[in-house]
C-alpha cells in the first residue's frame, strides 16, 4: 500500500506537486528529551531531517513526502551540509570552497558513519562525506549529551587534491526548520551595557548576528540566541531552540527565512575577509555550535545549558567559587603598597576569600599610571610596589586570602618597552596609520613568537609568584588596521582565524601547566563571553556596569544561556562610575548574590551588614552555583518585578527585586517553581533590611508554594527580598 502511495506521489511529483523520497539509512541522535535526525537518501545524500522533541521511533523517516519547489524539479529536502554550486541549494550555503583546479562547486555524498558512546551520557556520531569529483572530505560531528539535552554540531574538512584549496565559507552547524513563525531573541549592547535583550519576529531575508571585531567579539552582540518556533515562548511555554557558538573570534549566525517560509540557521566562524587556504592533507576543524531544544519554554533551555556548562565546558565547573574583592573600582591606577595591603586587610576582615590586584601594578620605564603607558611591560612597578607582588601575595595568604592578579597580555601601549623592541609584533598594515583604542594596540597572535611571549607573561608571573591563585585576563580593544607581519602575503586573510587559534593554543599550554589556576575571562567586561573561551576559564566579568538595577536585566539575559557560577557579580559603591542613582547596600548585595558574588571596594558602608552577607553567601553558594535556575518574574514580562530561584535537592534560594515603583495595593505573588511538591519548606529571610518579611520562619508545602504562591510587600523600586527555603520533615 505504502509502495503504491509512493508511486502515486512520484507521479504527482512529476507534475511538481509532491515527491516521495526514500531514506535508506536513518541516523538519529537522542538526548533524554530531544532528537536530531539525519538520513541518507537514495541518491546517497545526507539529509537533515529533524530537530525537536524526543521521538521513540524513527521508522517513518524512511519515506519522505515532500512538496516540490515551484518552477523547479527540486524538493524541500534539506542537505545536512548545504554546499555551494552542485546541489541546487539556493540559500546561504554552509560550505563554499574553491577547489585546487579552480572549480567553485562542491557536492557531498555519504561515505559512512560511526557512533562512539564515550560513556553512558555522551555519544559522538561522525558522518563522513566526500565530493564525488574531488578527494575532498567533510566529517559532520554531532555530540549528544543525554541528561543535559544538549547537542553540538561541528565539521572537519580535509582533502588530498593536487594543490591547495580555498575555503570561502565554513559554518559549524546548520538547522533546517519549518514553522508558522520564528521569533529570535538575541543579545546586543556596548561597553558597560552588554547583553541587551531584543526579541523580534523574523521575516523573509537574512537576519545575522555577528562580530567582525576579531577580539572582544561579544561586546556588542553575543554569539548566543533563543529561537522560538510558532508563538513567542515564555519561561515555561513554547517551543524554543537555544544556541551558542564555542568560538572567541569573528562569528556569524544567520537566520534565513526563505521564500517558502523555511528557516535556515547557519552558525560558525565569520567567513568575512577570512578566506582560508587549506593544503593537501591538512585539517580544518570548525568550532562547536551548542544547541538545546525545549518544548516547555526558555527556562528549560537555560537549565540545560547551565548543567552542560558546569559538567562539560566550564573550567572547574564542579568547584565552588571564592568571594573575590577586586581592586579596580576602589583604586583604579592610583595605589601603592600601603593602599593594597590596607585593602587586603579590609577584605580579610569582611570575610572575602580572594583578593585580585587589577590594572596598574606594572611598568617601570613606562609606568602604568594610566591607560596611556606600560601595557606590555609586565615587571612590577618598583615605585608603587617596592616589595613586589610576592610580598602582596604572601600578605594576602597570611590574612587567609588567596591572591589574584590582572593581566592584558594580548595588548601593548606604544609607550612601552615591548612596543619599542618588537614593533613587528603589532597588528598593523605597514604604511597605514596606527589606530589606537584606549591608547593601545593589539599583538599579532597568529605569530608563534607572540604566542610564546603571551604564554611567558603568565608563566613568568607564576614562576616568580607561585602563590598566584587567580588571573583576570583582560582584552580592551578590538582589531583594526588589520595586517600581520608574520603571515605571508597570500595568507593575510588567515589572520582572524589564526589569531583565535593562537590564543587557544596559549590557553592550552597554560591549562596544561597550571590546571588549578582560576581564570576570569574579561574583555572590557563581557566582551569575551562565549563557550570557546569558557572552556579555559572559570568565570567571566559580565560587565563594567556594576549598578545593581542595570545588573538585574544584564544578568537575567546573561543567565538565559551562561551559568550563575561563572557570572562575576560584584557589590560596588553607589552611586558609582556607571550611575548617579543611589541604591541601598541591601539591594546591591541581593543582586550580586544571584551570581558569583564578589566586591569592589566599599567605603563608609555598614560593615556588619557586609560581613553577614558574605557569610550568608558562603552558606548558600552551593545552591546558587550548582542549583537549577527557575525564573518567576522577568525583566521583560512587563511586571516591574524580577524573581528567580536556585533550587537544589534539599533547599532553594529565592530572590525578588522590584525594578520600578508600583502603586499601593499592587504587589507581587511569587509562585515558586522546581520545588518538591510533596515536601515542606521552612523559610528563612536572608540579608534582612529594616523589616522582617512575614514568611520568615514559617513552613509551607512545596505544593502551596508552587500553586498558591506568596505575596510580598515589595513595591518600591530598589526593594528586594532574599529567602532561603529548607526542606523539613
Ligand atoms: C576593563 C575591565 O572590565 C575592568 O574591570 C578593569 O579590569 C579595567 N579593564 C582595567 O583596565
Amino acid at each position: 500500500m505504502n509502495y503504491l502511495k509512493c508511486i502515486l506521489g512520484l507521479l504527482l511529483g512529476l507534475l511538481s506537486i509532491t515527491v516521495c523520497a526514500k531514506i535508506q539509512t536513518i541516523l538519529p541522535i537522542n538526548t533524554q528529551d530531544t532528537s536530531m535526525v539525519y538520513g541518507v537518501n537514495e541518491s546517497n545524500k545526507l539529509q537533515f531531517l529533524y530537530y525537536g522533541k524526543r521521538l521513540n521511533s524513527f521508522d517513518n523517516f524512511s519515506e519522505l513526502h515532500m512538496v516540490n519547489k515551484p518552477d523547479t524539479n527540486r524538493t524541500f529536502q534539506s542537505p545536512a551540509i548545504p554546499t555551494f554550486g552542485a546541489d541546487g541549494f539556493m540559500n546561504e550555503p554552509m560550505l563554499r570552497v574553491t577547489h585546487a583546479d579552480g572549480g567553485m562547486s562542491t557536492d557531498l555524498v555519504y561515505v559512512g558513519h560511526q557512533v562512539n558512546n564515550q560513556d553512558n551520557n555522551v555519544s559522538v556520531m561522525k558522518v563522513k562525506l566526500r565530493d564525488p569529483n574531488y578527494p575532498f572530505f567533510v566529517t559532520l560531528k554531532i555530540t549528544a549529551y543525554l541528561k543535559e539535552n544538549i547537542v553540538s554540531q561541528q565539521t572537519i574538512i580535509e582533502h588530498s587534491e593536487k594543490g591547495d584549496i580555498e575555503l570561502q565559507s565554513f559554518y559549524s552547524g546548520y538547522l533546517a526548520l519549518k514553522s508558522q513563525a520564528y521569533h529570535l531573541t538575541h543579545f546586543h549592547g556596548a561597553w558597560a551595557g552588554e547583553m541587551k535583550l531584543s526579541e523580534e519576529k523574523l521575516t523573509q531575508g537574512i537576519k545575522s548576528i555577528e562580530s567582525k571585531k576579531g577580539v572582544r567579539t561579544t561586546q556588542t552582540e553575543n554569539s548566543s540566541f533563543l529561537l522560538s518556533l510558532g508563538q513567542t515562548s515564555t519561561e515555561d511555554t513554547g517551543e524554543v531552540i537555544g544556541g551558542a557558538l564555542a568560538w572567541s573570534g569573528n562569528y556569524k549566525i544567520n537566520f534565513e527565512v526563505d521564500e517558502y517560509k523555511n528557516l535556515n540557521l547557519l552558525a560558525g566562524m565569520n567567513p568575512f575577509a577570512s578566506q582560508y587556504t587549506l593544503a593537501s592533507n591538512d585539517i580544518f576543524e570548525t568550532p562547536a555550535l551548542i544547541l538545546s531544544y525545549s518544548a516547555q519554554g526558555q527556562g528549560k533551555i537555560s537549565r540545560n545549558f547551565h548543567s552542560w556548562a558546569r559538567r562539560y565546558s566550564l573550567m572547574h565547573g564542579d568547584q565552588e567559587r571564592p568571594i573575590v574583592l577586586n581592586s579596580w573600582e576602589g583604586a583604579y591606577f592610583s595605589f601603592d603598597q600601603a593602599t593594597i595591603t590596607e585593602m587586603i586587610d579590609d577584605a580579610a576582615d569582611l570575610g572575602v576569600e580572594m583578593f585580585v590586584l587589577d590594572d596598574g601594578w606594572f611598568g617601570n620605564k613606562y609606568p602604568r599610571n594610566s591607560d596611556k603607558a606600560g601595557l606590555g611591560d609586565w615587571q612590577v612597578n618598583q615605585s608603587k610596589l617596592p616589595n613586589g607582588i610576592n610580598f602582596l601575595a604572601e600578605h594576602a595568604n597570611k590574612k587567609g586570602l588567596q591572591f589574584g592578579i590582572w593581566i592584558e597580555p594580548e595588548m601593548v601601549n606604544q609607550d612601552s618597552e615591548l612596543a619599542k623592541n618588537h614593533p613587528d609584533w603589532i597588528v598593523q598594515r605597514p604604511g597605514r596609520k596606527l589606530l589606537e583604542w584606549r591608547n593601545q594596540l593589539s599583538l599579532d597572535l597568529s605569530n608563534p613568537d607572540v604566542q610564546a611571549y603571551v604564554y611567558s607573561v603568565v608563566d613568568d608571573l607564576m614562576q616568580s609568584v607561585p602563590n598566584i591563585a587567580y588571573i583576570k585576563w583582560d582584552a580592551n580593544r578590538h582589531i583594526e588596521n588589520i595586517g600581520s607581519n608574520y603571515l605571508a602575503k597570500d595568507k593575510q586573510s588567515h589572520f582572524w582565524i589564526d589569531y583565535t587559534k593562537g590564543l587557544y593554543s596559549v590557553y592550552e599550554k597554560i591549562r596544561a601547566k597550571y590546571p588549578n589556576l582560576l581564570m576570569q575571562a574579561c574583555a572590557s567586561g563581557g566582551g569575551r563571553l562565549d563557550f570557546g573561551s569558557l572552556a579555559y576559564h572559570d568565570e567571566f566579568w559580565a560587565s563594567d556596569n556594576t549598578d545593581p538595577m542595570a545588573r538585574v536585566s544584564l544578568q537575567y539575559a546573561t543567565n538565559l544561556i551562561y551559568p550563575a557560577i561563572a557570572t562575576g557579580s560584584h557589590i560596588s559603591t553607589s552611586p558609582n562610575h556607571q550611575t548617579k542613582q543611589p541604591s541601598s547596600l541591601k539591594f546591591r548585595a541581593d543582586v550580586a548574590m544571584t551570581g558569583r558574588l564578589g566586591m569592589e571596594l566599599l567605603q563608609d558602608e555598614n560593615r556588619t551588614f557586609i560581613k553577614k552577607a558574605l557569610l550568608t553567601y558562603k552558606n548558600i553558594r552551593k545552591i546558587i552555583q550548582f542549583g537549577d535556575l527557575y525564573r518567576m518574574h522577568t525583566p521583560i514580562d512587563g511586571s516591574g518585578w524580577t524573581s528567580l530561584a536556585y533550587v537544589g535537592s534539599e533547599d532553594a534560594v529565592m530572590f525578588l527585586f522590584s525594578t520600578r515603583h508600583h502603586d499601593r495595593g499592587i504587589y507581587p505573588t511569587v509562585k515558586l517553581k522546581g520545588l518538591d511538591a510533596k515536601a515542606n519548606y521552612r523559610i528563612t529571610e536572608l540579608n534582612k533590611g529594616d523589616k522582617t518579611c512575614w514568611v520568615d520562619q514559617k513552613v509551607f508545602s512545596g505544593e502551596y508554594l508552587m500553586n498558591v504562591g506568596l505575596n510580598f510587600d515589595v513595591r518600591f523600586a530598589y526593594d528586594s527580598l532574599v529567602l532561603k527555603l529548607t526542606k523539613v520533615n
